[in-house]
């Protein structure tokens, strides 16, 4: 098999990388580990940034995007028992819009599939071979599928296959720089029947610790408390879930969440976490695969998106007029956007968690940094550009 682009993972960044390549007439084909029932359950990410909703319309996938999601013109910072709202029309004229991550995906393999492109789900034992500088044959992915050995030739490989995959793993150690930190807590995150009650989200900083409010849809809610890294899901009952989100996130105002069948119940762990440069001969990584942050920002698959919109522009140079600047580039370009990401998350993170080991002092300037963003326009509006995505340069 013979392709211009071959595309490891069908996440995000793997799927809106291969619809950009098709509009520009750039040949790909997407080789996936999973199934498609699973891709299109996993539940992750919620928030788009109006860069990503942006995308997604340049790629002809926005059609129920328009219709079913949710745009959000702020969010709540609760803390000691009150609510601040950002408004982030008012401060930067921009918005962003709740849809979930698995909502963009089912859009992008219906949108693939409808236009013949090529998804190889299920592939096993998938490997690169001839990527590097060096080498002077063709780049290769090899995998089995129903038991059969396949190889797809391509030009270029884009690793996106998340953080858990192949791809960032097969270099040598000593090409990438890694740099990481972790964090002493995760996020509880369950998906509830029950109708949002608040219309737009809410980061509580609360002494139990971080909660968030969240949803999908008119009827689902999407709720996340801060736990243990390793937080055992047998010892949190849904009676428990609820009584803990009601002492975080209710307040002083009379607001009361609603309650409702818990459909999905998970742990995260929290990692800031980089590797670059984000290409090594003709292999690019894009999104997880190359960063993780912190979810508090709300980062993670706008970074995915970011990645495959400069790779896509990066590509097209090198198909339209045989010009590698794009490509050259391309590593500088995505990883300075994602260190301010990453700040931002990290920040994020710090402002609204609860730190064991913080000392008293610790405690009172980290709700004076929250009081002095929630009282000063000035303050409100560095959240606000960075949490609706700072603008591209092209
Ligand atoms: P992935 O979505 O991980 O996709 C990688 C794909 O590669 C997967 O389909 C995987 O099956 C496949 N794969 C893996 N290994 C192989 C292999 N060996 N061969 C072939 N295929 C392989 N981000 C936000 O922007 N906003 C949020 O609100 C947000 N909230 C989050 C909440 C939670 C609970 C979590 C867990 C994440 C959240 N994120 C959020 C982060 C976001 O979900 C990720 O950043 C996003 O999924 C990255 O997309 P990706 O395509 O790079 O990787
Ligand atoms: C959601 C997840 C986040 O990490 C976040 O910061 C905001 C919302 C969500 O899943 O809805």
């Amino acid at each position: 098999m013979r392709t211009e682009v071959g595309i490891v993972g069908a996440g995000p960044a793997g799927l809106l990388l291969a619809q950009l390549l098709d509009l520009a007439g750039i040949s790909s084909v997407i080789i996936e580990a999973r199934d498609r029932a699973y891709l299109e359950a996993r539940i992750r990410a919620g928030v788009l940034e109006w860069g990503t909703v942006e995308m997604l319309r340049e790629a002809g996938v926005n059609a129920r995007m328009e219709r079913e999601g949710l745009v959000h013109r702020g969010i709540d910072l609760a803390f000691r028992g009150r609510k601040h709202r950002i408004d982030f029309e008012s401060l930067v004229g921009k918005t962003t819009m709740v849809y979930g991550q698995h909502e963009v995906v089912k859009d992008l393999i219906a949108a693939r599939l409808e236009r013949g492109g090529q998804i190889v789900f299920e592939a096993e034992d998938v490997g690169i071979e001839n990527y590097e500088e060096s080498s002077t044959t063709r780049p290769v992915i090899r995998y089995r599928k129903d038991g059969v050995e396949h190889r797809l030739e391509c030009d270029f490989i884009a690793g996106c296959d998340g953080f858990h995959g192949i791809c960032r793993p097969s270099l040598p150690e000593s090409a990438l720089k890694v740099y990481e930190r972790t964090y002493p807590f995760g996020w509880l995150g369950i998906l509830a029947e029950a109708e949002p009650t608040n219309d737009e989200l809410i980061y509580a900083n609360h002494e139990r610790g971080f909660a968030l409010y969240s949803m999908r849809s008119p009827t689902v809610t999407r709720l996340y408390l801060q736990c243990h890294p390793e937080e055992d899901l047998k010892e949190w009952p849904d009676e428990r879930v609820w009584s803990e989100l009601h002492r975080r996130l209710e307040d002083s105002d009379g607001w009361k969440l609603k309650e409702g069948p818990i459909l999905q119940k998970s742990v995260t762990a929290m990692r800031s976490f980089v590797a670059g440069p984000m290409r090594h001969g003709r292999l690019f990584l894009a999104g997880d695969a190359a960063h993780i942050v912190p979810p508090t920002g709300a980062k993670g698959m706008n970074l995915a998106v970011a990645d495959v919109r400069y790779l896509c522009r990066a590509l097209e140079r090198w198909y339209r007029h045989n010009d590698m600047a794009g490509l050259d580039g391309y590593s500088d370009k995505c990883l300075a956007r994602v260190w301010k990401a990453q700040r931002f998350s990290w920040w994020m993170t710090q402002l609204m968690h609860r730190f064991e080991e913080a000392t008293p002092f610790e405690h009172e300037v980290q709700q004076a940094e929250l009081d002095f963003i929630t009282s000063s326009r000035r303050g409100a509006a560095a959240l606000a550009e960075q949490y609706v995505g700072l603008p591209f340069d092209d």
